[in-house]
């Protein structure tokens, strides 16, 4: 299994282009399955769980291609592919497949709105909480789906004519659900209204990319989604939005080592609460033509209170990074966290770094140390891993963070990206 190894104490200089957003890639590619035309998505990042939702796709018979780079595009530009399900030959979603990925439990949507039957395993995905699919059970069937659980797969059928205009109202709010139930209203016959919607950016651009196709939804960005359904949809061609986790992660990177980053590409109104975050702890922050600045100079790190919240609150999936950040600031910070009920298990890694983080419940007290000292650890889930290498960044000596594979899930050639900004980095194979 490969390793990273890092040596702390370099401070960041240079760019860091942030690749397309994970988790607008899987919902778009997902959404193919709407239409018997190619879908041509751009900016698709090279990631585990994109390869590992091709393998999903092409079961249910979609063919997918990869396009060369095109002249004068650099490598910092995503994947062009095409993803064609002209005929779905299956609408199982098997256990071996969809158990590795949560969001592969989403194919539940578009197979049934466009097949009338869907037959999917219970997913699996990292092990930060239950994570239960109630939510999608409900909205589906609001749609008019009959939904049986038989031998660990969700078993739906539409009726006869297929899926109907519904009133969904989300007791939480629901990433994937809300993509969930969108893709499947597309199709319905009437109008779908969805309440407590969630507002992702990346829902504005699974939205986007389906009005492209010729879905009828407006409400995009807000609690209430209108989805009046339509015959059928075809297919177009769509961008991923950059990823706003990513870009996150690099902004903590580079005020926890120091120096001075433009994240390339990067867009501040997608991740505002974290950024204000950083600059309340005293690091500066820019937005520029081309992308968001980040710098800090010889100060040092403020400590400030945070409590993760549905966009556009500070962002679960930036939770375990900003920890890493606080763990050497000057004083005594808390951190709340209210999406996911077992997403502390970077702090018994951090620990190892000499970090001082106390967990009650879903609160969690973080001690600033004057530093950290370089340790073994062991990635358990995508943002923990990261926020093991940003705690590496800056701590004295050698790191070697084992079990990647979680990163390579999300994060597309991390210790390059670091490595061109002056970090002392490499993979470690086997
Ligand atoms: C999406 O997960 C993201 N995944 C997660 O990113 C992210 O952490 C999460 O949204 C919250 O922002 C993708 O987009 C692929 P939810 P999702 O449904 O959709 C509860 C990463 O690191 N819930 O918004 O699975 C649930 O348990 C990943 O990239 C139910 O109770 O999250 C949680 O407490 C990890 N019943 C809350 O809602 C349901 O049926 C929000 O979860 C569905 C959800």
């Amino acid at each position: 299994m490969d390793r990273i190894r890092l040596v702390g104490g370099n401070e960041l200089k240079g760019e860091i282009p942030i690749s397309g957003a994970k988790n607008a890639a899987l919902p778009l590619m997902i959404s193919s399955i709407l239409t018997h035309e190619p879908l041509v998505l751009q900016n698709v990042p090279r990631l585990a769980d994109v390869k590992q939702l091709e393998r999903i796709l092409e079961n249910h018979g979609v063919d997918i291609a990869v396009h060369g780079r095109r002249r004068g595009e650099d490598e910092g530009v995503g994947q062009r592919m095409t993803f064609h399900a002209q005929d779905i030959v299956d609408t199982t979603a098997p256990y071996e497949l969809v158990s590795k990925m949560r969001a592969s439990f989403w194919v539940i949507g578009p197979l049934l709105a466009r097949e009338h039957n869907a037959r999917v395993s219970l997913p699996g995905g990292c092990a930060i909480g239950t994570r239960p699919v109630d939510f999608f059970l409900y909205g589906l069937k609001q749609l008019g789906a009959e939904i049986d659980i038989d031998e660990g797969y969700v078993v739906a059928k539409a009726p006869k004519g297929g899926l109907i205009g519904g009133h969904v109202i989300l007791p939480k709010v629901s990433v994937g659900a809300t993509h969930t139930i969108m893709m499947a209203a597309t199709l319905a016959r009437g109008t779908t209204i969805i309440e407590n919607a969630a507002m992702e950016p990346e829902i504005t651009n699974v939205a986007e990319c389906l009005i492209a196709m010729g879905a009828k939804i407006s409400g995009l960005g807000t609690h209430r989604l209108v989805i009046e359904g339509v015959s059928s949809l075809h297919g177009t061609t769509h961008e991923v939005l950059p990823d706003r986790i990513e870009t996150g992660t690099y902004a903590m990177a580079t005020a926890m080592a120091g120096g001075d980053v433009l994240l390339r590409g990067g867009r501040a109104e997608h991740l505002q609460a974290a950024l204000d975050t950083l600059a309340n702890c005293g690091v500066h922050i820019s937005q520029e033509a081309s992308g968001i600045r980040v710098r800090r100079n010889g100060n040092g790190i403020q400590p400030v209170d945070i409590e993760t919240d549905p966009f556009p609150g500070f962002p679960t999936d930036l939770q375990a990074q900003f920890m890493a950040l606080m763990t050497t600031s000057s004083g005594v910070s808390h951190i709340r966290e209210t999406i996911f009920e077992n997403r502390y298990m970077h702090v018994a890694e951090l620990a190892r770094f000499g970090a001082d983080i106390k967990v009650e419940g879903q609160l969690a007290t973080v001690t600033g140390v004057p530093a950290l000292k370089g340790a073994q650890v062991m990635a358990t889930d995508l943002r923990a891993s990261v926020s093991l290498v940003i705690a590496g960044l800056a701590a004295r000596g050698e790191t070697v963070v084992n079990r990647i594979y979680h990163l390579d899930r999300g994060f597309e050639r991390l210790e390059e990206k670091l490595g061109r900004c002056g970090a002392e980095i490499e993979r470690l194979a086997g």
